[in-house]
């Protein structure tokens, strides 16, 4: 399957319930205010943080390429009484039809891309789409390995229907000189006596600090600034056009 594809059926569907992390909006509503509207976030999948700016009143759109997580965003924006527009895209082939003077993506979610030459075709997507004076905020991060303990324990949730949801690790690769740790992941779903279990591989790839920055300047984008945080592996770039 292609990697972009790994959000999609039941991945989809038991994401909202066992989703481990939510982003925290407010770096991003603050990023928005600061480099402008309109804005767009990429990867916005099910609608966090997007759904939480526009009840901000914040000029954001947003862009996944699963289209399951899209009706879910759809689904909770009409839920909340909010309006949204989001696109069905692959942020690799990105081709809409604003620009935009904050382009961003919440939490690490281009570390989702399998390989160099995906992120540069998403750098200039990028490119492209950035209004005069835009920027755009790339957070990266370099994965752990999962430790061994973990492998084979399930998380547990339980879905609106009462169905009984689990997602766990069957094994996992890491290739330090390809960057990319490769993560086998079973979804699973029980109900009434009904099972689903469905195995997914999860690709992340993760960059040096010089080698993310001289793929954006390849797609025409300087980093205007870079943040790390002391201790950690994350990265978040702030990127401009380099003309
Ligand atoms: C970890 S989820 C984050 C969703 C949401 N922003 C959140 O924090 O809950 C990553 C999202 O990125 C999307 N995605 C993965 N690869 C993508 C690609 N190549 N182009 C566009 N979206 C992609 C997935 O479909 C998924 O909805």
């Amino acid at each position: 399957m292609n990697p972009a594809d790994f959000y999609t059926g039941i991945v989809a569907e038991l994401y909202g319930p066992l989703k481990s992390v939510a982003q925290d909006p407010e770096p991003y509503a603050a990023f928005v205010q600061e480099a402008g509207s309109p804005a767009l976030e990429l990867g916005c999948g099910d609608g966090d943080p997007l759904l939480d700016l526009r009840r901000r009143g914040l000029d954001v759109e947003g862009v996944d390429a699963s289209a399951d997580m899209l009706d879910r965003c759809r689904r909770r924006a009409w839920k909340q009484g909010v309006d949204v527009d989001v696109y069905h895209q692959r942020m690799e082939a990105l081709d809409l039809p604003r620009r935009y003077r904050a382009i961003f993506l919440a939490g690490p979610t281009f570390n989702l891309l399998p390989d160099d030459s995906t992120a540069l075709a998403a750098l200039h997507g990028i490119r492209n789409h950035l209004a005069v004076g835009g920027t755009a905020l790339v957070p990266l991060f370099v994965p752990s390995p999962t430790p061994a303990e973990q492998i084979g324990r399930a998380r547990t949730a339980t879905a609106d229907d009462g169905a009984e949801l689990r997602v766990s690790v069957l094994s996992e690769e890491r290739s330090d000189s390809a960057r990319t740790q490769t993560t086998v992941l079973r979804y699973e779903r029980y109900r009434d006596g009904e099972s689903t279990i469905v195995d997914r591989p999860w690709v992340l790839h993760w960059y040096t600090r010089s080698g993310f920055e001289g793929l954006a300047a390849a797609a025409g984008l300087i980093a205007v600034s870079v943040l790390e945080t002391p201790g950690a592996s994350d990265l978040q770039f702030q990127l401009q056009a380099a003309d």
